[in-house]
């Protein structure tokens, strides 16, 4: 097969077409119905009281931890593999990110470390549901009250995950959700901000506004975090095909899974827990590269030369990242200036992250692969695995 296979893709057409025309030609871009009957929409999905939208992930990380009053000198414990925003919008309220260790099965957020990590500076928590998993919420929901720390899930790559029956976005004090051109269902750019919390919606709407309640009135710091009007059209009729994308992704990384457990020793096929509904954002597996005698790296780079597109993103934890290490978001000023003790990441080593990074691809999984292209990737991986 010549066919180029590509790990991801939105999936667009006339409808979104049409509903973008629809935005264009009626005159109203910004903070309209679109954009209200998103909200209310996600909202139900998710099964919460608020939705609050913005137009980054990012942005809606950011507009949770000031929500939550979390500022200068205050840490947030988060994980260390995960996209760098998790960590950037924790720096732009110049708090200081602190760094706990994963579980090695689902690389989520270990409760037993997010729990040894908690100082009395400690302010929140972001576990992040990442690839598409849910972290253990229950866990650490219960640790995060017993510190008064509040919750915030990164579920970025999670739309429609589920854990115990529960969607991600509806168990922590607000749920943070991108909608990033590759992620489950797309707006282009876009987010937002879950939550039961009526104060927490409330400040959200305020700061992604500029702080603003009425003209010139400005109550708080605020930004232009705003999702237009266009953006939302998108998101309605994204919303609506959703759970019918999240069941095919599903059912194509599970049928890889199951393929590459029968016929790929040299991959790690991670266990699922019984309690989660995985919507496989990513359909990752662990390289064991003494077992196939090959770095991950040039496994991917013979997929690539075969035509077939894998992820291959977080290869170090992120506190290995120099803007960590330099302390220096800001030179010389706020976060590590304002932090309440010494930090410095060259001193930071979490070992199930430091055991796996580098070593996790995402093999390709979206709603749009047909079962050929699915055995077309398991029959390469096979030939790479002897050598061909
Ligand atoms: C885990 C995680 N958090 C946050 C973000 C940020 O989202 P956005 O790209 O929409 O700003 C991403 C995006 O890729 C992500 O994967």
């Amino acid at each position: 097969m010549g066919k180029k296979i590509k790990v991801a893709k939105p999936f667009v057409d006339e409808e979104e077409v049409q509903a973008v025309r629809e935005v264009l030609l009626s005159g109203h871009y910004v903070s309209g119905p679109r954009v209200k009957e998103f909200e209310e929409k996600f909202a139900e999905y998710i099964g919460v009281k608020h939705a609050v939208a913005v137009n980054s992930g990012t942005a809606a990380l950011h507009v949770a931890l000031a929500s939550l009053g979390i500022g200068p000198g205050d840490e947030v414990i988060v994980s260390p593999l995960t996209f760098f925003s998790t960590v950037s919008a924790v720096l732009h309220q110049n708090a200081i990110p602190v760094f706990a260790d994963i579980e090695l099965e689902s690389f989520c957020l270990d409760p037993a470390d997010f729990e040894r990590k908690i100082t009395e500076n400690t302010k929140a928590v972001i576990p992040v549901h990442i690839f598409g998993n849910a972290a253990e919420m229950d866990e650490i929901v219960k640790i995060a009250k017993e510190n008064d720390v509040s919750v915030i899930e990164d579920c970025a790559q999670a739309h429609g995950t589920e854990y115990k029956g529960r969607k991600v976005g509806s168990i922590g004090d607000a749920g943070c959700f991108s909608f990033y051109a590759t992620k489950h269902m797309t707006t282009g750019e876009g987010g937002m901000i879950t939550t039961d919390n009526n104060d927490l919606a409330e400040k959200a709407r305020i700061i992604r506004n500029h702080g603003m309640v009425g003209r010139d009135q400005h109550v708080m710091l605020g930004y232009n975090y705003r999702m237009s009007e266009i953006n939302a059209a998108i998101g309605l009729v994204q919303l609506k095909k959703l759970e019918k994308l999240n069941e095919l992704r599903i059912k194509n990384s599970l049928y890889l899974l199951d393929q590459i457990r029968k016929k790929i020793d040299w991959l790690k096929v991670p266990e699922i827990k019984g309690y989660i509904r995985h919507t496989f954002f990513w359909c990752p597996v662990i390289v064991l590269e003494d077992k196939i005698g090959m770095r991950a790296t040039e496994l991917v780079k013979k997929l690539r030369e075969n035509g077939i597109e894998v992820r291959y993103r977080y290869r170090e934890p992120l506190y290995k990242q120099k803007v960590l290490l330099d302390l220096s978001p800001y030179p010389g000023g706020c976060p590590f200036s304002c932090a309440r003790r010494q930090i410095d990441y060259h001193n930071v080593f979490l070992p199930n992250v430091e055991k796996i990074a580098g070593k996790i691809i995402g093999l390709p999984n979206h709603p749009g692969l047909t079962k050929e292209e699915l055995d077309h990737v398991v029959e390469t991986l096979e030939k790479i695995g002897r050598g061909v």
